[in-house]
């Protein structure tokens, strides 16, 4: 039988955010935002282990309260991207080549168990694997000289790629060693080995705590329990 492994990289230092600690240590509903990414999966029967990677230089994770917690892992493995944060962290955990990693951002606080096990289910069987996406909602431009448009892009079959990115161990390590740092999901490392990810239809509640506006929208998200 396959097990299932969460493994959240958290080794950013948040630049877009602009904070004065990176941005999966700030508060929200009484706790770090990687408090509640790591719950959503410690919660879960079917996660056997939760492997979190953090900086090295990290000088944060100590001075919070972890004990809550019954199947966490933190290696402080970050690298400079956050593909090689990913890499280190699949070298330390103790898996198996068919078992699954689920691979969810320390900055995505808000996943629910709906989508968690509607993730699940629609992969566990799934040949590849895949990620949670949302179709794109807004009208896409690229931008040109000054500020101004040089072309609108069709939004139609469009997906905004969100996390969990659910693949096997020995696929998503042996994808992302050849894929090198310039990756942004795992999802396209995967995909450079020729194979196609299933899409599994998110919606915007999962959120991605980018800049300081998200942070009163995931607090509130939070604050209605999911
Ligand atoms: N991450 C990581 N190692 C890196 C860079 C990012 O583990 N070298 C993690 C972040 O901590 C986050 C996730 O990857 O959980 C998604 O990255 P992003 O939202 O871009 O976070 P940051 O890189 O911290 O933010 P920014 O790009 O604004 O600096
Ligand atoms: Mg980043």
């Amino acid at each position: 039988m396959s097990r299932y492994f969460a493994l959240l990289p958290a080794a950013g230092v948040g630049a877009r955010m602009g904070a004065d600690q990176p941005k999966q240590y700030l508060e929200l509903q009484g706790h770090p935002m990687l408090w509640h990414a790591i719950r959503a999966f410690d919660a879960h029967p079917a996660i056997s282990a939760v492997q979190v990677v953090i900086s090295p230089e990290d000088g944060w994770w100590d001075a919070y309260d972890w004990s809550g917690f019954c199947r966490l892992r933190v290696a402080r493995a970050g690298g400079a991207s956050r593909a090689a944060s990913v890499l280190n962290g699949l070298s330390v955990m103790d898996a198996e080549a068919e078992d699954w990693v689920l691979v969810h951002d320390a900055a995505r606080p808000c996943l629910s168990r709906a989508l968690l096990d509607k993730l699940l289910d629609e992969l566990s069987a799934d040949p590849v694997g895949g990620i949670l996406a949302a179709p794109v909602a807004d009208t896409l431009k690229r931008a040109g000289e000054g500020g101004r448009i040089q072309e609108t892009v069709s939004r139609e079959r469009l997906w905004g790629a969100q996390t969990p990115q659910m693949f096997r161990y020995g696929v998503l390590r042996s994808a992302l060693e050849r894929a090198g740092s310039g990756v942004t999901d795992e999802a396209s490392a995967v995909e450079a080995l020729g194979m196609s990810p299933r899409l599994v239809e998110s919606d915007r509640t999962n959120l991605k705590v980018t800049f300081p506006d998200d942070l009163a929208l995931a607090d509130w998200l939070l604050s209605r329990g999911s």
